[in-house]
């Protein structure tokens, strides 16, 4: 341990030690303690930002400057003038960020931190979908390799992919394939009613935490325990679940669903149970649960308060894209915003 985080830890200690806590919490308050001053003086020397997801752990979330989905990240990280970007989030964040400002320091402070369903995009389902449907739009779900965002046409996110595909069916496409998750597929394409077919592409990429955690049997269960509670689902949950769902909607759009809806009402939130605890603060007399203790994506929790502390004091490890790749990869981010309106004016 660095020197300056067990002088914090002592310290912290013995004050609280003092008032009569456990030994336990005594020494890991200090020890935190110590890494959030770290962390702020280190962040005023770097000119730095830190955009965290809505899932990462409760200590990182309350150090972020920002705290949102993955689109409202990607346009933050356009939009913020500040010399080094630090992303507590999974790898497709962090190079969506750098795609962005690629003169930049952006800071990944966990590179195993991956996304597994983000590894189903590969250029070899891309290219069965391109030569399936000629001419066919690609949309590319932000949750994908940094391969399948420079062959694919369109970036969507779960924020923007139903009103992305709206928008080329009112175009006149009749098949528009969605890369790399089955069940946002299968969403939007119920979504669009029959105005168009989606194709998910492959067939078979899903979300393990959203596929079997966010499942019929889990939102039925939370439902009984919490019968006066109004159910939201995100749309990388299966159809099944998804019937159960009072509202499905991206991470943010289930906050807002809370805001708007009834800030003191009682919600069962069925995605990964990080997103309860950012519920809970940005409304503190709403009753939020997760939809069970189980939806744990491991790769969000890779992102520790200490990593983002070592990734500032080292500024590595950095994130460094194939020059070629990104740039394809960032027209698909800039025409996947623009066909949303959501593209920020650092980007037009
Ligand atoms: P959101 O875009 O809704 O934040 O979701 C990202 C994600 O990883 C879902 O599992
Ligand atoms: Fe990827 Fe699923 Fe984790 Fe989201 S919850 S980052 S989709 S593995």
């Amino acid at each position: 341990m660095p020197v300056w985080g067990a002088a914090s830890w002592i310290r912290g200690g013995v004050a609280q030690g003092a008032r009569g806590e456990s030994v336990w919490w005594v020494a890991v308050a200090g020890f935190v303690e110590g890494l959030v001053e770290r962390l702020r003086v280190l962040r005023e020397r770097r000119r730095a930002v830190i955009l965290a997801h809505n899932y990462t752990l409760p200590e990182v979330q309350d150090v972020a400057d920002f705290v949102g989905d993955s689109l409202e990240m990607a346009i933050r990280a356009a939009e913020t003038d500040a010399e080094v970007i630090v992303v507590a989030g999974v790898r497709f964040m962090a190079e969506v960020a750098k795609l962005l400002n690629p003169d930049r320091v952006v800071l990944h402070p966990e590179p195993a931190a991956g996304c597994p369903l983000a590894d189903y995009a590969t250029r070899r389902a891309i290219e069965w979908f391109r030569s399936r449907y000629p001419g066919a739009p690609l949309l590319v779900y932000v949750n994908s390799t940094l391969e399948a965002k420079a062959l694919g046409d369109y970036l969507v996110t779960s924020a923007s992919a139903v009103e992305a595909a709206r928008r080329l069916a009112g175009e006149g496409h009749e098949v528009i394939g969605l890369a790399p998750d089955r069940n946002l597929a299968d969403w939007v394409g119920e979504s669009l009613g029959g105005a168009a077919e989606v194709v998910a592409v492959p067939p078979e990429g899903h979300c393990p935490v959203h596929e079997y955690l966010v499942s019929e049997y889990y939102v039925r269960r939370a439902r009984e325990e919490h019968p006066g509670a109004r159910v939201l689902v995100h749309p990388e949950a299966p159809r099944a679940a998804r019937r159960l769902a009072d509202y499905v909607g991206s991470t943010s759009q289930m906050l807002r669903y809370i805001g708007r809806t009834d800030p003191r009402g009682e919600y069962v939130l069925a995605t990964e149970e990080g997103l309860a605890y950012r519920a809970r603060r940005l409304y503190p007399e709403a009753r939020v649960y997760p939809v069970s203790g189980r939806t744990v994506c491991i790769d969000m929790k890779k992102i520790t308060l200490d990593k983002i502390v070592a990734s500032l004091e080292h500024l590595r490890p950095r994130v460094e894209l194939p020059p070629e790749t990104a740039k394809r990869a960032r027209e698909t981010v800039v025409r996947g915003l623009e066909l949303v309106g959501k593209l920020p004016k650092t980007l037009a």
